[in-house]
């Protein structure tokens, strides 16, 4: 079995050459559990920070030896659980990045994929699309005549912050990215209703003509300027989420301190966002998600790639911002 590890330990912003692939053993079931042939494998910005020994105090893998960590789909292969049966699709939370992969059986979520690509667990109806939920349904509490900013915008999560924002009721979603190519995937897929590419000219004085003073809710993906020119443009009692802060993950200073003479000249309200705490609210999320996917207002491009040789190249895509939408690999 291939599985992808660090080639040696990291203290920089990873690059395709820190990883390598090797052989080996595949994973025995464990007892109880489910051994599983994955399908695709997810990556995401935080995995950036844990291969570095940055993420919420969680050790970063040994090089060489331990598969990289991501959250992975596939079919198992092998049950000795009662709940699971051969041919099952589930997703699986500390998957790896290879090609199979042993869960304990409470660890093996059972997916529904009919008329579905089982890759939609991994962004719209994965960990990606939880956190938008999370924060637009359970701390901002997004409803009609919200006017919603999100950065990092054509991003998994930031796509479906706007779409389950849409779904709610909001009044107007507002886009901030990276690039034509990207403003025009969140205006026209995710069907925001203006995207602000933040690689043009004159876009911060664009987004002030048509949006100062109006923002109800921010959702924060990126950095504290982001965040600065969020505040600056709210209306009174707004609704801040502070979900990540990708621009800051690799860099050598730690991100600036808060404007807190701004928070409080806006009487803002920040809510710190950590997906974890809502893994537990997942089958009423996807109540919600699943239908909107089904009818195509839930939807997330992909930066995708075929088989674990290519998963180093998409992972530094990632890690410095050059993705389109959800990272992922089929294998
Ligand atoms: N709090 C939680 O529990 C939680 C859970 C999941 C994800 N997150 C966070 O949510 C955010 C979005 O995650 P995602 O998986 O949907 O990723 P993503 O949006 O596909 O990728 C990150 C995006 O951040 C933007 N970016 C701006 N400056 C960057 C820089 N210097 N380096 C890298 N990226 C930069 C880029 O978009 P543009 O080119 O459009 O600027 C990039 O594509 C991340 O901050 C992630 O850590 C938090």
């Amino acid at each position: 079995m291939k599985q992808v590890v660090l080639a040696h330990a990291l203290d920089h912003r990873p690059a395709a050459a820190d990883f390598a692939v090797i052989d080996a053993a595949p994973p025995v079931c464990p007892k109880g559990g489910v051994r599983v042939q994955l399908s695709h494998i997810s990556m995401d910005p935080y995995v950036g920070s844990r291969l570095r020994g940055r993420h919420m105090g969680e050790p970063a893998p040994e090089p060489m030896i331990e598969a990289i960590p991501g959250h992975g789909v596939g079919r198992v292969i092998e049950s000795q659980s009662a709940e699971h049966a051969v041919g099952d699709w589930v997703y699986v939370m500390d998957a790896g990045w290879r090609e199979v992969t042993g869960a304990a059986a409470s660890d093996a979520r059972k997916i529904d994929v009919r008329g579905l690509d089982p890759a939609i667990y991994l962004s719209a109806l994965g960990m990606p699309g939880l956190t938008a939920w999370a924060g637009i349904t359970q701390l901002a509490k997004v409803g009609e005549g919200d006017v919603v900013l999100v950065d990092a915008a054509a991003g998994a999560v930031g796509g479906a912050v706007g779409q389950i924002a849409r779904a709610r009721g909001a009044a107007e979603v507002i886009g901030i990215a990276g690039g034509p190519e990207k403003c025009a995937l969140v205006t026209g897929r995710y069907g925001f209703d203006a995207c602000f590419d933040h690689r043009s000219e004159s876009w911060r004085d664009q987004l002030a003509e048509r949006y100062g003073g109006r923002i109800s809710v921010h959702f924060e993906n990126v950095s504290v300027d982001m965040l600065m020119l969020a505040l600056t443009h709210m209306a009174a009692y707004g609704r801040v989420v502070l979900c990540g802060l990708a621009a800051h993950y690799h860099a050598d200073q730690p991100a600036p301190g808060l404007p807190i003479g701004m928070v409080i000249g806006k009487r803002a309200k920040l809510h710190g966002l950590v997906v974890y705490d809502f893994y537990d609210r997942w089958e009423e999320f996807l109540s919600e998600a699943a239908p909107l996917a089904r009818e195509g207002r839930l939807t997330i491009a992909e930066d995708r790639a075929q088989g674990l040789a290519e998963a180093p190249a998409v992972f530094e895509r990632l890690v410095s911002g050059r993705n389109t939408g959800k990272a992922l690999i089929a294998l």
